[in-house]
């Protein structure tokens, strides 16, 4: 285990969003702060801090993670995925294109976190049940939407999934 003073930093190498980023940090640094403010990925939200909102999350190594609760340097020699690596192309991701369609934000803090949430969801659940949507979003905050056309946007992706379109963690149907 590396040991540093308080005032130290420590150099850790991660890629994010297929780029290589090398940075030194602060040890006790939140992952959410070293997206938001050493990367410039200010998509990842920050709302409670503590691990209740959702809003923060990402994908660590394709595991959906709350960036709040994670210190930057535990995410050394990882993949992360932020909200800002779902949209491929210039083509949204099926499911940002699927909360247009489906009206699931109004002021959108909860969103890139619902989507990161989503992906790794969708990834593992090929034919999902509306119960297992809820139990999977009781993991998010919003306080605008009231949840319906989030469910309607999963369900419509899913669907679309069902039907043989594959839908990768990048963004692309393949
Ligand atoms: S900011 Fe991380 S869970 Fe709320
Ligand atoms: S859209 Fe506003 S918090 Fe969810």
């Amino acid at each position: 285990m590396i040991q540093v003073s308080r005032d130290q930093t420590v150099e850790i190498r991660l890629k994010i969003n297929g780029k290589v980023y090398q940075e030194r940090v602060e040890p006790r640094k939140l992952l959410s702060d070293f997206l938001r403010e050493d990367c410039g990925l200010s998509g990842t939200h920050v709302g409670c801090e503590h691990g209740v909102c959702g809003a923060c999350t990402v994908l660590v190594n394709g595991s959906a993670v709350r960036s709040c609760l994670m210190f930057a340097v535990q995410a050394a020699d990882t993949e992360i995925m932020t909200v800002e690596g779902l949209a491929a192309d210039n083509r949204p991701h099926p499911l940002q294109q699927a909360f247009t369609e489906c009206h699931a934000l109004q002021c959108g803090f909860c969103t890139p976190g619902i989507l990161m949430s989503s992906v790794e969801f969708l990834n593992s659940h090929s034919d999902p049940t509306t119960d297992q949507i809820k139990e999977m979003l009781s993991g998010h905050l919003c306080r605008c939407t009231g949840y319906k056309g989030i469910i309607e946007a999963i369900e419509k992706v899913a669907s679309r999934q069902k039907e043989g379109e594959k839908i990768d963690g990048s963004g692309d149907t393949v």
